[in-house]
């Protein structure tokens, strides 16, 4: 098949490459928008990633340029208008699972660099200064995590927890027989939020969970609680929570993704005016921690990505369906 592979970046093109046998990949670096979707004119199969564009709009464009398969480089789905897709007669692939070790151990390093301060102790002591001030941290050990969403990332978050000493609660409507299995609590919403010292977020966005954390949520959890997003920014009220961190309510921050990210994250924009005063607003915390989306970012899910996203073309290229093909409800 002929592939235009939107939003792509040099460091996955080695794994494309690897893992291709026979398909005909063509690299464009724009994302995927109603201003760059012209550019698949003629492509049987567009490929994108997790802030790309594909809106009714969009996927109208890639119809009418003769696109019959979107396969995403990603799990997350959010970003494709599903009934559109099924009514244009586009099916969408994607890649359920890379790794969920790379988003969880991510989780974990946000937790530990906004706990210990690694960030400030580097730099510090790089200049000289050995001052222990500002610098103080807690045990892990004996606290209580919380972890909302217990599929294949939350599991494995909460078993790291545990493997720190935490005490961990966990909440998921339909937690599978796995995550039951875990040494963890399952609890109601509330009470995690209320309980816990530490909250990590694992659930996918929904309608359901757009905006789960707001200022009522906020509000029930524990004075001076750590909160850790790396699913999606828009399970995250943004104002509620810089609400939060100004109070001191929330005692540190520690995201992945961010509500608005597909307007800065991916992009080198180091010599440009950032315009999203919201986004600036929260890097101005000492107490915050912003990646660009890099939970997935390892050699491992780069190579687990490559090789899915093409046997998913493949299998569909030989048979119409596939296997980890995304419906509309
Ligand atoms: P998964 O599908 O295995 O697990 C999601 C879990 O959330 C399920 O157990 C589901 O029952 C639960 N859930 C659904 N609604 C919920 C609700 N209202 N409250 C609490 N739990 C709820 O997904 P997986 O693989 O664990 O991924 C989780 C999320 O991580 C993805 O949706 C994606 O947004 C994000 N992600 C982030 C990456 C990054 O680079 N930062 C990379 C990959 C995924």
């Amino acid at each position: 098949m002929r592939i235009a592979i939107f939003s792509s970046r040099r460091y996955e093109r080695s794994f494309f490459e690897k893992a291709n046998a026979r398909h005909d990949l063509v690299w464009l670096e724009p994302r995927l928008s109603p201003e760059t979707a012209s550019l698949a004119a003629g492509f049987d199969c567009v490929c994108c990633f997790v802030n790309d564009e594909a809106s009714a709009g969009v996927l109208e464009t890639l119809a009418a340029g003769g696109t019959k398969l979107l396969a995403l480089r990603s799990a997350g789905y959010n970003n494709v208008d599903l009934a559109a897709a099924a009514r244009l007669g586009i099916h969408v692939v994607r890649v359920p699972a890379y790794s969920p070790h790379a988003v969880a151990e991510h989780a974990m390093a946000l937790i530990l660099t906004l706990n210990r301060k690694t960030h400030k102790a580097y730099n510090r002591v790089r200049e000289g200064n050995f001052s222990l001030d500002g610098l103080l941290g807690f045990d892990l050990h004996g606290r209580t995590a919380g972890v909302i969403g217990m599929g294949r990332i939350g599991q494995i978050a909460a078993r790291l927890l545990l493997g720190f000493g935490c005490r961990v609660l966990a909440y998921d409507p339909k937690a599978g027989p796995d995550a039951q299995a875990l040494p963890v609590a399952f609890v109601e919403l509330n009470a995690l939020l209320a309980e816990s010292d530490l909250i990590s977020l694992h659930c996918p966005l929904m309608k359901a969970t757009h905006h789960l954390i707001n200022a009522a949520s906020v509000a029930r959890m524990k004075h001076g609680v750590m909160l850790i997003n790396t699913s999606r920014g828009g399970l995250i009220d943004t104002p509620a929570v810089i609400a939060g961190l100004k109070t001191g309510q929330i005692g540190a921050l520690g995201l992945d993704v961010y509500e608005e990210e597909e307007d800065l994250f991916f992009e080198d924009l180091s010599g440009t005016v950032i315009q999203d005063d919201v986004f600036m607003r929260l890097l101005s915390f000492p107490n915050v921690l912003v990646t660009g989306h890099q939970g997935f970012f390892t050699e491992q899910a780069l190579f687990a990505i490559a090789q899915t996203t093409l046997g998913n073309i493949s299998e569909f290229e030989a048979t119409g369906r596939c296997t980890n093909e995304v419906r509309a409800a």
